[in-house]
């Protein structure tokens, strides 16, 4: 798993935070990251001692580790509704995130997005007072370059996230490639969330535009939750 900035106290915190949230009978969204990881611990704990929830992963890792904490898992096609989602965010202001520093954003979106509540886990230093942390952006990668281009023609500056322990590119989960495209400070989200997803070849970009509900902030003491 990659590793990002804050303390892991903070993220268990913030996570079984946002776990304690989860009620009997439920189909909860599990999003993807450090921070996320803890709420699914915590959830894999509580399904031990009776719970009885269904599990909606959003990436190769979530589901492999909600299997591994014996989570009962479903997929979309299969339930009505996701009563609560639990994910993680690279930033958060007010209720807009920017996601896919794990490069799981496209389906983290579709599953947060149907949630009736989407709960953010987070430590404190994801919060900005704007957005300025690039944007991932999944692109089909035969659409590599046209989409580079398109994102300078907007004012970004789009790197191709190269892998960490492989030659080559980050291959997402569903087989595309991620650019992570520098805006500097960004002034209207959902001005630059309509740009992005109007490109050709954009799979989904990391602009989570007023989606969180709540976000969970732990911190090394405790939690604030921001509604
Ligand atoms: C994955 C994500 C993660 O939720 C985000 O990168 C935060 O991860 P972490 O909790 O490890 O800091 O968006 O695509």
């Amino acid at each position: 798993m990659k590793s990002t900035g804050g303390s892991d106290e903070a993220k268990r915190n913030a996570g079984e935070s946002a776990a304690a949230a989860v009620e009997d009978g439920m189909v909860v969204g599990l999003g993807t990251g450090s921070t996320t990881a803890h709420a699914i611990r915590a959830i894999g704990r509580a399904v031990d001692a009776g719970l009885d929830v269904q599990g909606v992963p959003t990436s190769f890792q979530s589901r492999q580790l909600a299997r591994e904490e014996g989570i009962p898992l479903t997929d979309l096609d299969s339930v009505s509704t996701i009563d609560l989602a639990i994910d993680g965010a690279d930033q958060f202001a007010g209720a807009h995130l920017i996601k896919g520093g794990g490069a799981a954003h496209a389906r983290e979106k579709v599953v947060d997005n149907a949630a009736s509540r989407f709960l953010v886990v987070a430590d404190p230093s994801k919060a900005g007072e704007r957005l300025s942390h690039p944007v991932p952006v999944e692109v089909l990668p035969a659409a590599r370059t046209t989409v580079a281009d398109d994102v300078h023609m907007l004012g970004g500056n789009p790197t191709l996230r190269e892998a960490a322990h492989k030659d080559g590119p980050v291959v997402t989960d569903n087989g595309n490639l991620v650019l992570d495209c520098a805006f500097g400070e960004i002034r209207s989200p959902q001005e630059l969330a309509d740009d992005l997803a109007s490109i050709p070849g954009v799979v989904e970009h990391g602009l989570f535009v007023g989606m969180a509900d709540e976000i969970h902030v732990g911190t090394d003491d405790g939690v604030e939750i921001h509604e």
